[in-house]
This record gives structure tokens, sequence and C-alpha cells, in this order.
């Protein structure tokens, strides 16, 4: 019988998606594979939305955004009979093992999901950085280099208009664009939801930013996370689909409160930015892509040799695999030290 996996992407989409479905694609036909995309994440599988990938069809999308595959949030396991549709849908369609592109939420289902016994390799992917058990996810580069190049354009303006500039970048959990973007463009302070804001930070903050005026640099630029908790309380925005009361919390406008904040306390002009869906959409950077095909090179490797209940990792420079269930209901939160280096340019 002819060897037949899947490959699905879920949760948030990110830069660098379709080059790991590519690499997936391109090296497990290699190998001997026939290979069938699953549309719109774990949704697909249930509804039987696939697609044959193959050499065509994966040709020419490494420096595509997106995912050609579609992408939803749904959970098998937040659906009666959820697991019983997957196994009955993978048997159906012939696959002896899945790859999944996730982030923490969709890791942490397809860990559970292998703990039942599904065949699943997982390859990490999100802007936010925030999985367990590899240095670097999927997306992230190309997302810290469009915050940073808003930042670096929010500088010019802040200069010549003599400003404090705050720019608001993604981050539910974890501050790990805010710091890499903030230290990248050298910004004066990073606000990040592992450290909470509270009045003493806040004044600390406001300061900082009357010093720096005083000594005569008359504009300063605060990166902040949309996770970050100020005074106790995280900010998020009534959005379109919150009317039904079944989406969670979309984050976002902590700038602008933080923005108000600042003005009020040192009378220094302040203007907010919001990066937004910006940072999750277009070309992966160069890294991206390469990490995003090594990862689907070692997936399809694992896959051959049997070797389910892994995600593929990057640990220093080596590309490697870890057990899911290091990754399982928990978030990487940023290296502190990696902070404390950009701290040394505050101010
Ligand atoms: O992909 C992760 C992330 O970008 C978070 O930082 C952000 O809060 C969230 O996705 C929002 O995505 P969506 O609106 O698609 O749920």
């Amino acid at each position: 019988m002819h060897r037949k996996i899947g490959v699905l992407t879920g949760g948030g989409d990110c830069p660098g998606l379709n080059a790991a479905i590519r690499a997936v694609t391109k090296s497990a036909i290699q190998r001997g594979y026939e290979v069938l995309g699953i549309r719109n994440g774990w949704k697909g599988l249930l509804d039987n939305e696939t697609v044959i990938l193959d050499r065509v069809n994966t040709s020419g999308i490494i420096d595509r955004g997106g995912t050609i595959l579609g992408t939803s949030r749904v959970s098998p396991l937040r659906i009666e009979n959820g697991p019983r549709q997957v196994f009955d849908a993978l048997e159906r369609l012939g696959l002896e093992a899945l790859v999944v592109l996730g982030g923490e939420g969709t890791l942490s289902v397809t860990s559970k999901l292998f703990r039942m016994g599904l065949p699943v390799i997982g390859i990490p992917k999100t802007i936010d950085n925030d999985v367990m058990g590899t240095n670097f996810t999927i997306g992230f580069q190309t997302a810290v280099q469009i915050a940073t190049d808003a930042l670096d354009r929010l500088r010019s303006t802040a200069e010549s208009q003599h400003r404090v500039m705050l720019l608001e970048v993604m981050g539910h959990h974890t501050g790990w664009i805010a710091t890499y973007a903030g230290m990248a463009n050298g910004a004066d302070a990073i606000l990040i939801p592992e450290i909470p804001v509270d009045r003493a930070k806040l004044d600390e903050l406001c300061s900082m930013l009357v010093a720096r005026n005083q000594r005569g640099a008359n504009f300063s630029i605060v990166v902040v996370a949309e996770g970050t908790v100020l005074e106790g309380k995280t900010v998020a925005v009534p959005g379109p689909d919150m009317s039904t009361g079944t989406e969670p919390a979309r984050l976002g406008g902590i700038a602008n409160v933080l923005g108000g904040l600042i003005q009020s306390k040192t009378g220094l002009e302040t203007r907010v930015s919001s990066l937004g869906y910006i940072q999750r959409g277009g070309i992966p950077v160069a890294y991206d892509r390469s990490l995003a095909t090594a990862f689907g090179v070692k997936a399809t490797e694992a896959i051959e040799s049997k070797r389910y209940g892994v995600m593929t990792a990057l640990k220093g420079n080596r590309i490697t695999t870890v057990q899911l269930e290091e990754v399982e209901d928990r978030v990487k939160t940023v290296n502190l030290n990696i902070y404390r280096i950009a701290e040394v340019f505050f101010g």
C-alpha cells in the first residue's frame, strides 16, 4: 500500500507556513510518501476538506505569507466525540501520520491526541515565539523585522516633532516581539507581560522620559506588548466577534491607555500606533523560510522512523526534536537575560 501522510496548519497564521508546507511535501515525496493537505486546521479533518499536495502546487510558495491550506482555531477536544472523529478521519483518509503546524494552543491539543494514540509530529509556528522547547518558532523573525521597521519609521517622526512615540506590538502572554524589536531599534523603554507595570514602574518610566527631555534628547520611543499588565489589568478592545460572547477577549489598546497616562503625568506630547495584524501578514524573512524548511525536513525524517509525539525544535544552532509533552499547556516567557541587554540602552 502507498504510504500517505497528512499536513495541517492550526491557530493563527504566520509568515513561513507555506515554506514549511513545501518542505514537508517535497521531502516526504522524496521518501516515497503521498501528501494530503488538510484545509483549515482540525476543522478540515473533521469536515473532510483535503487537497493532494505535490511538487507542482507546492512550488513557488516559499516566499508566500499566510498558509495555502487555510487555518482555524477549531479544537477537536472542544467538540463532542472530537478525538474519535479525528481517529476515524485518519483511517478514512489512509494517513499513516499527521504533521501539525501550530502554536502553543494547537500543539497542546496535538500532544493530548498523541497520548490517545494519534501518530503525530508537531512543527512550532507563531509570531509570538512563546512555544516551549525551541529557541525560535516559524514567523517570529518576520514579525520582529516588521516591528523594527515600524519603530525605525516612528523614530524619525518622533525626532522631528519632539514627541514620545508608543508602538503596541502583539504578544498575548509574552513580550518576545517587543523585546527583540525594541532592542534592534534601540528603544528607550520596552514593556512586556512578564514585567507588570505597577504605579511605581509607571512613575519610573515617566521620570525617565522627563529626564531624557531635560538632557536634550527631545523624543522617546516606547514599545509595549499588547498583553502587558498595567496597574493590575490587561486591556482588551471589544471586537466585532465579541458580541457572541464565545470568542476569547481580544487584547489591544494598552498603548492608548498608557499614552494618555504618560502625557498627563509628564506633560510631554505623546502619540500612539498599533501594528496589529500587519505583523502577521506578508513575505517571510529569509530566516523564517530557512527555519521552516529545516523543520519540514526534520518532521519527515521523524515520520520515516515512526518517532511520533515529537515536535521539531531549534536548540542552540541544532535542528532537533523534543517531546510534544514539553509544550503542553505551557508558554515560553521572555529570556530575561536578553531583556536585560536591551535594558542597558533604556532612557
Ligand atoms: O498568533 C498569535 C497572536 O498573534 C497573538 O499575539 C494575538 O493576540 C492573537 O494572535 C490574535 O489573533 P486572532 O485575532 O487571530 O485570534
